[in-house]
């Protein structure tokens, strides 16, 4: 009888197919990877699941754009998706895609048992709505008209809605966080949860009217369900909930659901309180990566700022690339992205340390030992160092692998591959060939190297499993399939033929290659990438507005808010008070006498308890706002 293997089913998020992936999005998709590959080499029954997130307004609006249908529009950006997992090597077993039928029925049967156990309430909604992030904020999270996720502009919006009630677990949601520490991983994402949580939880509004790009709700067809209790679920509806549960029974709860630190709120509040509503288990674990980060701020496709993944496939290689993501960043943390710094990761630690280590050790044993591995024979204490930094290294890379630690773990892989390195150094065989005597010790030397080599070939399948094969082959152990349980026994090769192969990893002219990536990738404003603006609107909205031009008589921080300016500003006959959100921008003091754009019919509003009347005029230049003025006089009317 075979023994039933322990499940581990891991998730991605599912991607919004509304760009091409850019590097950011790939270093999750590989540490997940990365993961599975481990799990399944340590002897679990593993389900690996990702996909796409297809539906809702943002989409709705591009596909508009571009003349297509949503669908035609989604289907074609999924194709690339995919071909990049391929390229990748992506062991996913499972790719869901919001808008298959499997999905949307199943989405719909969770949203019946939700509404039946009466948790979900018709009610009006009016709110302030970010569009890029499909996302409803209320009064007090929403920090001078901008969105507090993603910091653009978001719009009041009103409609009849329904309402899931999330309020109803709020206290089983601190519960949660405060007894089961493991559920939400790092200790600072739990922490925030818990201040979140602990301010109060509003209702939560899961549908929509407005656009129909969604899945229908199904006791009211004019509303479609919001996006993210749709992409929420594709967790279970993957595994056949409720209709098929054979992987349902067989896989859930989730072991890890592993997300960006931005939508960590999405996972642990909303997604285990309609669990909790459906009285289904909870995931075990999710955990809160960082982002990557480029020099001037996050990689975002409006910015222009992208790095493309495949370019540097095309160049370096997949498990260099994927080696790279997994050894440079800390997990948790956020981390920032230059080609050089991945050009020097690829040069000493794969080109110099692997590559030469194997290149070198298949050359000596073929020069000194006709190309068989030799048997070892007595020992002495430096090649016991190099056997216990050996078989001391896959519980050590386990140890760290469990706790999301790829870095950690990578670093003791290449304490042995470094240890190997200074073996040779050390027991110079090129000295000991000169020797009829030396033979024993020679072979020895030989031996162990192989040995090491072939360990570390075990220990990097998880993360390059390329490279560990072309390993395998070089040093004629092709045939044998790759288990752990190797990594923990010295002393298994005797009379193996060796081949010399290519280089692992070819040796890079960093400044070469810095300029020849700089050609690639291009300075951003040479790549025409269209800006990522709001919805197109019509002439009569624009015309609405009455733009008046004014001097700012004086500047002054706002004594309540550290991100606010009080401005007085004078136009024609009236001095009036405007407050802005850009101190961080502007000082007071190179404010005072400019002139300025006003928008001067806009409806007062009180910002930290005082007034605002109208609103200057900013617009965005890149990562910089800049102020719109003018050398006309006071008091014109601009058309
Ligand atoms: N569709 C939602 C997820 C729904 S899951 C039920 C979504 N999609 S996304 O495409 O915008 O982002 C997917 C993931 O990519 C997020 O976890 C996000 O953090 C991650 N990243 C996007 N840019 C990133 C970086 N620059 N760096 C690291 N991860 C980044 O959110």
């Amino acid at each position: 009888m075979t023994e039933k293997k322990e499940t581990y089913y891991i998730t991605t998020p599912i991607y919004y197919p509304s760009s091409k992936l850019h590097i950011g999005h790939t270093y999750c998709t590989v540490m997940a990877d990365a993961m599975a590959r481990f799990k399944r080499l340590t002897g679990y029954d593993v389900r690996f699941l990702t996909g796409t997130d297809e539906h809702g307004q943002k989409i709705q609006d591009i596909a508009k754009e571009k003349n297509v249908t949503p669908q035609e529009y989604v289907d074609e950006i999924v194709d690339g998706i995919k071909d990049l997992w391929a390229t990748m090597e992506i062991s996913y077993d499972d790719f869901i895609r919001t808008t298959e039928p499997r999905h949307v029925e199943r989405v719909q049967e969770i949203f019946k048992k939700i509404y039946e156990k009466g948790d979900i309430y018709k009610g009006e909604y009016e709110g302030w709505y970010c569009t890029p992030c499909e996302s409803f904020w209320t009064e007090t999270q929403v920090e001078d008209g901008k969105c507090p996720d993603c910091g653009r502009p978001v719009k009041k919006a009103k409609e009849e809605a329904y309402f899931f009630k999330l309020s109803k677990y709020q206290d089983r949601l601190l519960d949660l966080f405060e007894n089961n520490p493991d559920f939400l991983q790092p200790e600072t994402r739990r922490n925030e949860m818990i201040k979140f949580v602990k301010q109060g939880l509003d209702d939560l509004c899961i549908s929509r009217s407005t656009f129909d790009w969604g899945i229908k709700v199904p006791i009211d067809e004019k509303h479609v369900i919001y996006v993210w209790l749709d992409a929420l679920t594709n967790y279970i509806t993957a595994l056949g909930y409720p209709d098929d549960p054979e992987l349902y029974d067989k896989y859930w709860p989730a072991d890890i659901h592993l997300v960006g630190k931005e939508i960590v709120r999405f996972h642990t509040v909303i997604w285990p309180a309609m669990l909790m509503s459906m009285d289904l288990p909870l995931p075990k674990q999710v955990l809160g990566h960082g982002w990557l980060l480029l020099e001037g701020g996050k990689m975002s496709k409006s910015k222009g700022n992208v790095v493309d993944p495949v370019v540097l496939i095309d160049r370096y290689g997949v498990d260099a690339l994927k080696y790279f993501l997994l050894r440079e960043y800390t997990f948790g943390q956020d981390g920032v992205y230059t080609n050089e710094v991945m050009l020097r990761r690829m040069n000493f630690d794969l080109a110099n340390d692997l590559g030469n280590l194997l290149s070198r050790t298949v050359a000596m044993i073929q020069k000194y030992n006709g190309g068989f591995v030799p048997d070892s024979h007595e020992e002495n204490e430096i090649d016991l160092d190099l056997k216990t930094i050996a078989i001391s290294a896959a519980p050590k890379v386990e140890e760290h692998m469990n706790k999301f630690e790829f870095s950690v773990a990578l670093e003791e892989i290449w304490v042995l591959v470094r240890r190997a390195n200074k073996y040779i150094d050390e027991t110079t065989p090129w000295v000991l060939d000169r020797e009829e005597a030396d033979k024993e010790r020679l072979d020895t030397v030989l031996h162990n190297l192989a040995e090491s080599l072939r360990i570390v070939s075990v220990l990097i399948y998880p993360f390059m499993h390329t490279t560990s094969g072309k390993m395998r082959k070089q040093l004629g152990i092709w045939y044998t399939e790759v288990e752990w349980k190797d990594a923990l026994v010295f002393d298994t090769m005797s009379g193996e033929q060796v081949a010399k192969g290519k280089q692992l990893f070819p040796r890079l002219d960093i400044e070469k290659e810095l300029e020849e990536l700089e050609k690639m990738q291009g300075p951003a404003e040479e790549q025409n990438i269209p800006l990522e603006l709001k919805p197109e609107i019509e002439y009569d909205d624009f015309d609405k507005i009455d733009f008046r031009v004014g001097t700012i008589i004086t500047a002054e921080k706002h004594p309540k808010a550290d991100r606010l300016l009080v401005f007085q500003v004078k136009m024609g006959t009236e001095t009036r008070q405007i407050i802005s959100g850009v101190a961080e921008d502007f000082t007071p003091e190179e404010m005072t006498g400019k002139k300025v754009i006003i928008v001067a019919n806009l409806k007062p509003r009180k910002l930290r308890g005082m007034e605002s009347k109208g609103m200057l005029m900013f617009a965005e230049n890149g990562k910089r706002c800049e102020i719109v003025t003018t050398i006309a006089d006071d008091g014109c009317v601009v058309d």
